[in-house]
């Protein structure tokens, strides 16, 4: 797929691309050429419709013989809570369906917060230490939010740098309500990895598509550091990797 637009700044490289197959195929190279050479990569991972595709593309590596999955370990950004694991709204579900159970990752290895931890203060100092433990992610995959958001850290009047329970904002409720039955059925909270967790990892891959990010992508991108726009914090990451299509990139 061409690729329409390359670089930004010496941090944030950003691609554009003339079609969502482009931009996954895109950020799953990128994912897989690290992957090779570091076969026990930790990868902080992405739920929502943006990275799907990356994860078909990953899939289609591994099925053709050209990526192993069996020494990687892995973390999700966030899971509603509550929400029970074997949910199919939940987000533990959506990895198993759309990555885990399609490649040779072995299970144990992969974490998503705990959506019915009893103490969920535990469950997200736990949640950090262990990726401290582990070094933090090699590559954390984001997607964003039409608000900004990234993971669920929503807008807000400061960034908040742990693993956090959070209530969902109306905007994000009403986005997320086309998964749900109706609206009543989405969570209202949630536990998301926190921004130290996200700007630990070595590498970003940020995927977006479709005219409803382009409003984020700008403000990510050119409106300064600012918590009322969540993944604008990047701006401070040493290696930000940003896909998107060219409706996402309308605004640049
Ligand atoms: C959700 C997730 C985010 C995701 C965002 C965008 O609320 N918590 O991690 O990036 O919304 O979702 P989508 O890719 O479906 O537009």
């Amino acid at each position: 797929m061409e690729k329409l637009y390359y670089g930004f700044k010496d941090n944030i490289k950003v691609e554009v691309f003339d079609s969502y197959e482009g931009l996954s195929r895109a950020a799953a190279a990128f994912i897989a050429e690290r992957m090779k050479k570091k076969p026990d990569i930790i990868l902080g991972l992405a739920t929502g419709s943006s990275p799907v595709g990356v994860y078909d593309e990953l899939t289609r590596m591994y099925e053709a013989g050209d990526l192993d999955f069996s020494a990687v370990r892995s973390f999700n950004l966030d899971e509603y809570y509550p929400l029970e694991p074997e949910n199919d709204q939940s987000y533990r579900y959506f990895m198993n369906k759309n990555l885990f159970d399609r490649v040779n990752i072995d299970k144990a290895n992969t974490r998503v917060p705990n959506g019915m931890a009893e103490d969920i203060e535990l469950e997200c100092e736990e949640y950090d230490a262990a990726i401290a433990a582990a070094g933090g992610a090699d590559i954390q995959v984001l997607g964003i939010g039409g608000n900004g958001h990234i993971g669920f850290n929503e807008p807000d009047g400061f960034f908040t740098a742990e693993t956090h329970k959070v209530a969902l904002t109306e905007n994000t409720i009403k986005a997320n309500a086309r998964f749900f039955a109706s609206e009543e059925e989405v969570p209202r909270f949630a536990v998301t990895m926190g921004m130290g967790a996200i700007m630990s990892a070595k590498s970003i891959v940020l995927v977006a598509n479709g005219g409803a990010k382009a409003q984020a992508i700008a403000s990510m991108l050119t409106g300064g550091v600012d918590p009322l726009c969540p993944a604008s914090i990047l701006q401070l990451h040493p290696d930000v990797n940003v896909f998107i299509d060219k409706a996402a990139a309308e605004l640049l």
